[in-house]
């Protein structure tokens, strides 16, 4: 399959990524009852996992959304843009980001930090996918979908150059 000028390969298939959304969720279920979580996801790539995982949420929480970009095409830019949409008081609460796949963690970074600072009480992840090869940021990702090569994908949600997101299921450019 082609998406622009790349080349994409089926990778991973919507019945393997909603069982691992699952488990993540089962997990959030358990560490957080009673503790009212706070989950703010990442737009654009986390709207579709987002929707996912919270039909999996039986504790009560809220959700809220946040924007911020650093990606230029499949090479991080190394610039980080500002965090916009932060309407919720995040003071002493306990923030579950959303995130739908962390490469360097350049965005994920700057996120938590901006988070810190405005004294929430705890700030964890959960990332669909994780690049462990790219990913050198000493902080803790808590819950992870699949642990994924260097290799960009596209799919259920995730975007090349803003195409791709509607696909079910992931694809793989190698
Ligand atoms: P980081 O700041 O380098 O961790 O980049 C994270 C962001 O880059 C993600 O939120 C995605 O928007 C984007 N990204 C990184 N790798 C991929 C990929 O393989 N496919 C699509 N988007 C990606
Ligand atoms: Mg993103």
């Amino acid at each position: 399959m082609k998406i622009l000028d790349l080349e994409f390969k089926p990778y991973i298939d919507r019945s393997e990524i909603l069982l691992q959304v699952r488990k993540i969720s089962e997990s959030i279920n358990r560490d957080y009852k009673d503790k009212d979580p706070l989950f703010l996801s990442i737009l654009n790539g986390s709207f579709i996992f987002a929707a996912d995982l919270m039909r999996e949420i039986n504790i009560p929480s809220q959700i809220s959304f946040i924007k911020l970009s650093s990606y230029s095409q499949v090479a991080s830019t190394g610039k980080v843009k500002k965090l916009i949409g932060l309407n919720e008081i995040v003071f002493n609460r306990n923030l579950i980001i959303i995130e739908d796949i962390i490469d360097s963690g350049l965005t994920l970074q700057h996120v938590r930090a901006a988070l810190e600072d405005l004294g929430s009480a705890s700030v964890e992840i959960a990332t669909l996918f994780l690049k462990p090869e790219s990913f050198h940021k000493g902080f803790d990702i808590k819950y992870v979908g699949f642990s994924i090569p260097n290799n960009f994908i596209v799919g259920y949600g995730l975007d090349y150059e803003g195409y791709g997101r509607n696909l079910p299921d992931v694809y793989i450019n190698k």
